[in-house]
Formats: structure tokens, sequence, C-alpha cells
């Protein structure tokens, strides 16, 4: 019997044999070799050299659990989207990341956190794939992966490089708005709990008559903002390298359920003509004057996964998974995105990551795709219905599904993005919000990270700090000084 008083499970292989001996292999004698002829041998020894698949190119190390979105308020006006309506309760799953590191990464390292969210609502996954950050480094997509390459390590050294960063960095003045919320108290929470969720990105909503709207969604933390400083990060660090995973899943395990308030700033199609930055741009918030948030709902996690390589590390998230009432945006990395994560799942779990259970929309599914490794779900439509159009009742299109159409102009180019923007401003107006204590642990997170950079980089990007404020470029100049030469 079990520990729960029910009968102990008999062992058996994969193929449902059961097992006389799990402790001893088949060997020629008492003290002889094993026997090629050991089958259960063979599959253990096989089964363990593929255990491991390729980790997430980016976001490797990440923490996850399940919960419910609740709407609370009404933008019925605005979207047709199921999972948006008024009393919609709508099971989902979160997975917390950082970037940079590899999967046996230390949590409590200075970095953007990632903060996705799969909705598995009525009319199919709605994946809302953000950071804890509203902005981004680059707001071109051709450039994330020389972005990501200056994240990760050095192709000689294979350490991870400062001067590859701020080298990047100091060339790209875009990246100033995220530096500033990086170096700041936010780029070190204490906890998957204790920070907001952006999706960063503008998206679209979109009502039953047509009317389409733009949008910006942010999840606030009502954990309320913890932060770590580095010197504390160094300390937990050397205690445990696992403190998010310890943080989310002891709170779950111990009913004290994280919970995020669901904001969206809207901006109509006009005001989108009208606004003086590119509202598309990544690197730029709507300014909540402008802008003012509307709450609509609340997140809560309540469970945590039972199987962590089946329900987190196959868990496959994609911008392109939005459902009817939600559509993209002109933002150029989101166009970027919907492309890059489908194919990422492909490579790294198969073409039929989708019907993994985590990914398995919780909604009817009939498509056309046919075969491929590892095609394990069963025969989705009548046998002989297996290309369209046809005649033996396959499934069909259905147009009220359409998204209203968008207007697109101009000659096709390559143009500057960097040509007339301003990319001081609003780094600018966050430095603002800072005290200045905050002010002066901001310029020492910067200096420390600058150790060992080649002056003329820290130079060129100090300049950069100082068009955002002078005391700001004259801050990170003293912190720099100050830098102790021992360490
Ligand atoms: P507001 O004063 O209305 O908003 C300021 C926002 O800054 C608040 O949402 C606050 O978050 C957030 N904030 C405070 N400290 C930090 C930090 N260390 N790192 C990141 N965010 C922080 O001003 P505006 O809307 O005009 O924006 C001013 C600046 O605030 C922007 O340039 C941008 O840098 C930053 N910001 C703006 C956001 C937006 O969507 N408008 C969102 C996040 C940041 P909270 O409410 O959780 O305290
Ligand atoms: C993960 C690409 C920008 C948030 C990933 C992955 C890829 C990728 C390939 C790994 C997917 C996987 O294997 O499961 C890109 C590209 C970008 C981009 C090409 C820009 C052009 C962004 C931005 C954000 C973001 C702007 C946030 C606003 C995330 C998150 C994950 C992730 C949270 C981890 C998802 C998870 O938990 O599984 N990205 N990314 N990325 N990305 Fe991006």
């Amino acid at each position: 019997m079990t520990t729960k008083g029910t009968p102990t499970p008999r062992l058996t292989t994969t193929a449902g044999a059961p097992v006389a001996d799990n402790q001893n292999s088949l060997t020629a004698g008492v003290r002889g070799p094993v026997l090629i002829q050991d089958w259960q041998l063979i599959e253990k020894l096989a089964h363990q050299n593929r255990e491991r698949i390729p980790e997430r190119v980016v976001h490797a190390k990440g923490w996850g659990a399940y919960g419910t979105l609740r709407i609370t308020g009404d933008i019925s006006h605005l979207t047709c989207a199921a999972v948006l309506q008024p009393g919609a309760e709508t099971p989902m799953i979160a997975r917390f990341s950082t970037v940079a590191g590899e999967m046996g990464a230390a949590d409590h390292e200075r970095d953007v956190r990632g903060f996705a969210l799969k909705f598995y609502t009525a009319e199919g996954n709605w994946d809302l794939v953000g950071n804890n950050t509203p902005v981004f480094f680059v707001r071109d997509p051709l450039k994330f992966p020389d972005f990501i390459h200056t994240q990760k390590r050095h192709p000689r050294t294979n350490l991870r490089s400062p001067t590859a960063m701020w080298d990047f960095w100091s060339l790209s003045p875009e990246s100033l708005h995220q530096v500033t919320m990086l170096f700041s108290d936010r780029g070190l929470p204490v906890s998957p709990m204790h920070m907001n969720g952006y999706g960063s990105h503008a998206y679209s909503l979109w009502n039953e008559k047509g009317t389409r709207v733009w949008v910006k969604v942010h999840f606030k933390t009502r954990q309320g903002h913890r932060h770590h400083t580095d010197a504390e990060a160094q300390e937990v660090v050397g205690r445990t390298r696992e403190g998010y995973q310890e943080a989310l899943f002891g709170a779950i395990e111990a009913g004290e359920f994280p919970r995020w308030t669901l904001q969206v700033q809207v901006m109509t199609e006009d005001q989108a003509e009208a606004c003086p930055f590119n509202p598309f741009d990544l690197t730029k918030v709507w300014p909540h004057a402008d802008f003012p948030p509307i709450e609509i709902g609340v997140l809560e996690l309540d469970r945590n996964p039972d199987n962590y390589f089946a329900e987190i590390e196959q868990l496959a998230f994609s911008p392109s998974n939005v459902v009817r009432g939600i559509g993209h945006s002109p933002d150029r990395m989101l166009q970027g995105r919907i492309f890059a994560y489908a194919d990422a799942h492909r490579y790294r779990l198969g073409t039929h990551y989708e019907a993994l259970p985590v990914n398995r929309p919780r909604c009817p599914v009939h498509h056309y795709h046919k075969d491929g490794a590892m095609r394990f779900f069963e025969t989705l439509t009548d046998p002989d219905a297996y290309y369209e159009p046809n005649s033996f009742d396959g499934p069909r299109q259905d147009a009220s599904f359409a998204e209203p159409p968008l207007g697109l102009q101009g000659p096709t180019g390559r143009f500057d993005h960097r040509d007339g923007t301003d990319d001081f401003s609003q780094p600018r107006a966050l430095f603002g919000l800072f005290d200045e204590e905050q002010k002066a642990r901001l310029y020492a997170n910067i200096a420390r990270s600058m150790r060992g950079v080649p002056d003329e980089i820290a130079e060129r990007q100090v300049r950069l700090f100082q068009q955002v404020h002078p005391n700001f470029g004259a801050g990170v100049c003293a912190a720099l000084d100050a830098l102790d030469p021992q360490f």
C-alpha cells in the first residue's frame, strides 16, 4: 500500500510488462559481465541519454504556475474577445524567467525578467509574452540577435562580457530607457511575485462592429515592489541559486496566492496618427497622463505544476497566439517575434509541440496539418477529410472571426530607425521619478557593471547618460571614479 492507503502500483517497462527486478542487471554468473539482452538496463540507460532537450536560446531559467484571469471591469465596447468580457474567468499558466542566464543560472541576478502568460480561452490560446519592463533595448528585430549575443558568453573566453554589453548599448541610444530600468532598483526583484508584468508592445483590440483601438497591457503586482541591492543579491546567491523557485513554489504550496491587477491603456487610431512619438516603438511607453490605465481584472496564481519538465520546460509561448477580438500592431519587434517563437518551438520541442498537454488548447482543435515526428494525438477529423476543400464535412473557415482590415501605406525601404527619434525624454522622465538614494544606487550599479570596460566605451556611454540628464552622467562618472580597483 502507498502512504495514501492506495495499492502500490506495479513497476513496468515502457511497454507495460511488469518488472521482476529493478536492482540487479542480468549477468553471466554471479561475478560475470552484463548480457546485452538485458532490455531493462538498455532501456534505462537509453532513456537517460535523452532526458535533455535544447534549452531556450534566451529566457532559459524559469519558474511557473497555473492560475486564473478574472475580468472585473467592462471593455466589451472595445473588444469581442471572450477572455476579456465582464465576469469571464479563464484558466491560465505563467512562466517567469531571466533572459541571459542558462538553465542552471542563479535566480537573483540583475537582468530583465520574462513574464509570459498563456490563457486557455474558449476560442483558442492567447499568449501574452511580456517582460517585467514596459520597454525593450532595441526597436528593430534585425538587432535582436546582435543584442542577445552581447548578453550571452564571449566566444573565446566563454565568459559574460561587460565590454560587449556596454559597447552595444553605447552604440544604440534607443537602449537607454531599458538600460536605466535594468540598473535601477527594479532590475533585481526579490521574487517573481514582487514585480509587474508588461505586454510591452502595442497590441490591438477590436469589437463586433470592426472598430479597432491600440492597447498596452500591464499586470501590476499586488504584493508590492520589492528588490534586492547587488550586495544583498550576492549574499542570497551565496545561500541559494534557486531563490525564485523556492519563493514562488513555496508561496503557492503555503496557500499564499500571488495576484496582479490587469490594466489596459487605450489609444484610438486617430490618437496614434497624432501621437508626437511612434506609439509602436518598443523603446517607448505611453504616458499615463495621456493614456490613463483602466483596471479591468485580476490574475491569480494558485497551483504548482506536478512535473516541472512536462509543464514548464515544455511550455511554449508565442506572440502569434492571439484570439478573436485581440490583434497585433505595426510594432516591428512584434512582427519579428510572431515568426521567431513557433520556429524556436519546432526546433526545441518538435513539430507537434502545440499538442503537448500543457500547450494544448482547452477548446476543440481541427486542422489539416498532417504527419511528422511524434504525431501522437488522435485523428482530428473524418479520416477522408484530410485536405481542404473536401466533400466529407471537414472543418471549414468561419468569416465571423476575421480581423478588421488594417490600412498600410508608404514606400518599401530600409529606413534608419534612429532618424529623428527622441531617445532621451522618456529615460529622463524615469530618472526624474527616482529619489536621491535610488539615483545613487543606479550610478553604483552601472559603474560596477562597467568594471574592466575600455575607457572609450565607458566614456561614450556616459555621454549618452549626460544627454538624459547632466546629473545622470556626472553621477555615473563619480561612481566609476569611486570603484575600488582591488575588486
Ligand atoms: P507616471 O508617473 O504616471 O508613471 C510612472 C511609472 O513608473 C509608474 O507606472 C511606476 O510603476 C513606474 N516606475 C516607478 N519606478 C520605476 C522603476 N524603477 N523602473 C520602472 N518603472 C518604474 O509617468 P508616465 O506615464 O509619464 O511615465 C514616466 C516614466 O515612467 C516613463 O518614461 C517610464 O520610464 C516610466 N514608466 C511608465 C510606464 C507607462 O506605461 N506610462 C510604465 C512603467 C514605467 P508603478 O505604478 O508600478 O509604481
Ligand atoms: C523567449 C525571440 C523579444 C520576452 C524567446 C525565445 C525566442 C525569443 C526564440 C525562446 C522561445 C522558446 O524556445 O521557448 C525573440 C525575438 C525578439 C524577442 C526574435 C525580438 C525581435 C522579446 C521581447 C520580450 C520577450 C520584446 C518582452 C516584451 C520573452 C519571454 C520569453 C522569450 C518572456 C520566455 C518565454 C517562456 O517563458 O517560455 N524570445 N524575443 N522577447 N522572450 Fe523573446
